[in-house]
């Protein structure tokens, strides 16, 4: 339900109008050339960042890691990897980002750890070794086989065989990753402790690594088959995961992590989930004890169509808890770019979408320049995912290829080899774009700065105007003034009737158009969107 943010004189969370921007630290800029990003390139990247007009920066994980999924297999809760620098570092980059008025979001990685941390490789001594229920160990089921039929998300059984006790260890991804057993107590206030390391580091809030993962059904029981799988799927979706994820008892968890950010002040906890919405929104949790947001992405997987993303906007605001705060994002690195799902006419509409919905947005790194997936070919693949199940279509490093930011060899993103290939066309660059008034950027950068300038874009209500052929038009209200944001989301020209009176334009996607319309009938080119002050 609309949710008025001024019924009470409390002003409301720095996060309900801010921007996140996702760096995804190995692609964004590397200072020491060896082809890899680090976080002194981010660093030297934050006023960019500043400029563009973002004010949170999620930082995927730069932890002292094998890489076996490139960060998100953690060694060290407390560290840096030597590749991306040193905690110096970090709290240089910290420290930058503050003085530039930027917050900084990092990556938690709760639900697994990698197979060389130390507590792995205590509790794999055997069935009596230190910190063995510290990871999740079942014995073989009656033929010696895995205890259930849990399926890991890159593919084959979730159950490892461990010769040195002849027992199994879950992990819900690679082999690589065991799960932590966040049954545990001992778990649970170490990994509280790890959050607490960087909060006193200054970090302002976390994305929580697939938090409807850490719980798991206490009987193990099996998942169901999925009847809608079929062959060129990936394996993980031949089973309802009713059992193995999304269990009640992760509330419990969360509410922890919660009152740990609360010690110091004014935190924000997003949590990822990819659940169907009425299963997300209980994420917000009772009372609105559970994570701030819980990623919504709904646009990710949305036929690009106006009464289907009309439908979905309103299902979504009329689920959402009473005071729950709602969220955006387009993108990320596992899911295909924005640029490439609809194209680059549309991925400019889609950039307005994102920036005049209402609730916080989060933006993936590149998507500003219109980057797309960038075909890798087999002998250059990174992503085990890929590597596990090859060419039916999961491999996530098209989408995480070097930031592009001058027509330099490699972009200027290293003088050395990148360690993905650069792609794309030469003149997508920062610093050619930023020259250009009527680049991808120059509009997300418009966007972004409207939005800090307009109430009604930052905290107004939403409420759908039309949703018909191409047309998306949708008002924003606020006691400052109402917003119209009128989007084509078609290759042909269109039109919308205008409610009585003119209206000013103050942004359209092409960048050429503002000042008064004339009443009647607002007309969009193809591929166009408007935003409007309304008189
Ligand atoms: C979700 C992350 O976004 C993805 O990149 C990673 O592979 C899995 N979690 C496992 O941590
Ligand atoms: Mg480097």
């Amino acid at each position: 339900m609309p949710d008025i943010e001024d019924a009470t004189n409390i002003p409301p969370p720095w996060w309900h109008s801010a921007a996140i921007y996702q760096v995804y630290p190995r692609s964004f800029q590397d200072t020491d050339g060896d082809g890899i990003g680090d976080l002194e390139g981010i660093r030297q990247r934050l006023p960019y960042l500043a400029g563009l007009g973002i004010d949170a920066v999620w930082i995927s994980p730069f932890y002292p890691s094998p890489m076996a999924d490139f960060g998100y297999d953690v060694a060290d809760y407390c560290g840096v990897d030597p590749i991306f620098g040193t905690l110096d570092d970090f709290d240089a980059l910290v420290a930058e980002a503050h003085r530039l008025g930027l917050r900084i979001i990092l990556d938690f990685v709760p639900n697994h750890t990698s197979e060389r941390h130390p507590w792995f490789a205590e509790s794999r001594t055997g069935r009596t070794g230190s910190r063995r229920d510290w990871y999740i160990w079942r014995d073989p089921a009656p033929d010696g086989g895995p205890p259930n039929n849990w399926l890991s998300h890159f593919g084959g059984s979730a159950w490892e065989y461990d010769a040195v006790s002849g027992q199994y260890y879950y992990h819900a991804y690679l082999r690589e990753q065991p799960d932590l057993n966040w049954r545990n107590p001992a778990v649970r206030a170490a990994m509280l402790e790890a959050l607490r390391f960087w909060l006193q580091r200054g970090v302002d809030g976390f994305r929580v690594d697939v938090i409807w993962h850490l719980m798991k059904d206490a009987e193990f029981r099996d998942d169901p088959p999925n009847p809608a799988w079929r062959p060129g799927r990936p394996a993980i979706e031949r089973h309802l995961p009713v059992h193995s994820t999304d269990q009640p008892e992760v509330r419990d968890v969360i509410a922890e992590m919660r009152a740990t950010l609360q010690a110091f002040g004014d935190k924000l906890l997003i949590g990822e989930i990819y659940l169907p919405m009425e299963r997300l929104v209980a994420y917000y949790g009772e009372g609105l004890s559970g994570v701030h947001l819980p990623f919504n992405f709904q646009l990710i997987a949305a036929p690009w169509d106006a009464r289907h993303l009309a439908g979905l906007i309103e299902a979504y605001e009329r689920a959402l808890p009473r005071g729950a705060w709602p969220n955006w994002v387009l993108g990320n690195h596992d899911r295909s770019r924005i640029a490439s799902r609809v194209g680059m006419a549309q991925a400019r509409v889609a950039g307005m979408l994102l920036l005049t919905l209402r609730g916080t947005p989060t933006l993936y790194y590149g998507d500003e320049l219109g980057m797309a997936d960038v075909a890798i070919p087999p002998a250059a693949v990174q992503d085990p995912w890929e590597k596990n199940e090859p060419g039916i279509g999961v491999g996530r490093d098209p989408v995480r290829t070097p930031m592009r930011w001058t027509d330099e060899p490699n972009a200027g993103f290293t003088t050395g080899t990148p360690w993905l290939p650069i792609g794309g066309a030469r003149a997508m660059n920062v610093a050619a774009e930023t020259a250009d008034p009527g680049s991808m950027l120059s509009l997300y950068r418009r966007l972004l700065m409207l939005r800090r300038a307009t109430p009604a874009l930052a905290l107004g209500t939403y409420e759908g105007i039309r949703a018909d052929g191409d047309i998306l038009a949708f008002r924003r209200r606020h006691p400052d003034g109402d917003v119209l944001v009128v989007l084509n989301l078609g290759h042909h020209a269109a039109s919308l009737a205008l409610p009585a009176g003119s209206c000013t334009v103050l942004l359209s996607t092409r960048l050429d158009r503002e000042g008064e319309e004339p009443g009647g009938a607002l007309h969009l080119r193809p591929d166009d969107g408007l935003i409007c002050r309304l008189a």
